[in-house]
């Protein structure tokens, strides 16, 4: 990472921060948030804001309301959450920047917090708009990037913003970077990535830029069939993608040329149908018959991946290992948990955003993992070597001075 700058080097007493938080989190047909890592992640950024006697304007997301007002999708739940969380009060503004914040920003005490009503409920948000930036820097006098799995996304408020304030990143994205550098410049070896879910569409990059950089590859999910199908095996009635074989084809000899091994899982937990209470088996790769849906890794390669697991230096995962949703197809991808668990005491085990780390938090083991990335398609792109708008935006030191 170059020298961002950061928090740590504002003056910040008195001042009115923007703080961009991404607190897009999930929620249940209730509106009950079912996930609150988010929140948690960005607690040391606001506590050191107040205890710097700033005066805190926080602002996210949440959903996808397309510009336009969506009440189920208001961040009043995120507000009472999050004063849960920091014990402190947080008021929530009616609106985006509009006349109630305005208000409640004029009658601010240094230390106080208010957060700003859903960004996307303003049409200016996600097109980038010059105008609704202006809107939202003129409430603040410094703007601070928090929001690490927002960063991929070119907005008013992560990317249009820095061109009205001075602005910095907070701890979280610090942090996040720090754990993905390491691991893409520097990574103890041997270095283990395990890659799962559904489609080798969705990570084709990833899985290229950790070819070439890791020692091993271990794959599951519904990807693994698109990767055997290449190599000529029967994969029954399993989930692959006809268009990504030759593809898949190309990345296995591109591993052979790098001398990176790429495992593929050697038995499977099928199923009959796709659905929780399906009739199961386990089979070997050999052995798939043509109605056999392919819903897990089996225990033969649960126990091969985690011996691997077990003699990593660095393991990155991204991805489930099967149908985790479904109890009777979580066993792979609780397996591979586990095993990321056992070999932290001597190694660095990194969780990508997304669906491993819900897995991990479910299986309440994510304090026993080195990091879990807050960022499900920002860790995805940063890890790639793309670009993130929301963090190029941000100046480096030796560019400020
Ligand atoms: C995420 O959850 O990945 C981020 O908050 C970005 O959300 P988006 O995909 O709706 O832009």
């Amino acid at each position: 990472m170059e020298n961002k700058v950061t928090i740590r080097d504002f003056k910040l007493e008195g001042k009115r921060v923007l703080l961009r938080v991404d607190f897009n989190v999930p929620l249940n047909s209730h509106g009950v948030i079912t996930n609150d890592k988010r929140i948690r992640e960005a607690i040391p950024t606001i506590q050191y804001l107040v205890g710097q006697k700033a005066k805190v304007i926080i602002c996210s997301h949440l959903g996808r309301p397309e510009g336009k007002v969506v009440p189920e999708l208001s961040l009043r739940g995120v507000a009472d959450k999050l004063a849960q969380l920091i014990k402190l009060p947080v008021v929530l503004a009616n609106d985006v920047a509009g006349v109630d914040t305005h208000k409640l920003v004029r009658g601010m005490q240094d230390g106080d917090i208010i957060m700003l009503e859903n960004l996307r409920f303003e049409p200016g948000e996600e097109a980038n708009s010059e105008e609704f930036a202006k809107k939202l820097a003129s409430i603040a006098d410094i703007y601070c990037d928090d929001a690490f799995g927002a960063m991929h996304r070119a907005h008013a408020s992560t990317a249009k913003i820095t061109e009205f304030l001075p602005s910095c990143i907070g701890f979280l994205v610090e942090r996040e970077l720090e754990v993905f550098n390491e691991v893409m410049n520097n990574p103890k070896r041997p270095f283990v990535v395990v890659i799962g879910g559904s489609k080798v569409k969705d990570k084709i990059t990833l899985l290229s830029t950790m070819i070439a950089k890791a020692d091993t590859v271990l794959i599951g999910g519904a990807m693994a069939y698109t990767f055997l199908k290449s190599q000529g095996h029967n994969v029954g009635n399993s989930s692959y993608e006809e268009d990504k074989i030759q593809f898949a084809k190309l990345l296995l000899e591109k591993a052979e040329k790098c001398g990176t091994e790429v495992l593929l899982p050697i038995d499977h937990v099928v199923a009959d149908e796709f659905n929780f209470a399906a009739n199961t088996k386990i089979i070997s790769t050999k052995e798939f018959k043509k109605d056999d849906i392919g819903m897990d890794i089996g225990p033969k390669t649960i126990k091969l991946y985690s011996k691997i697991i077990s003699r990593a230096k660095t393991v990155f995962w991204n991805g489930p290992m099967g149908v985790f949703e479904f109890q009777k197809f979580s066993e792979g991808t609780a397996g591979i948990a586990k095993a990321m668990v056992e070999c932290s005491k001597d190694a660095i085990t990194i969780v990508g955003g997304g669906d491993s780390a819900s897995a991990i938090e479910k299986l309440g083991l994510e304090h026993e993992i080195t990091h879990v990335s807050t960022g499900g398609g920002a860790s995805l792109k940063y890890l790639e070597g793309a670009s993130l708008p929301g963090l190029d935006a941000i100046g480096t030191k030796h560019e400020e001075v």
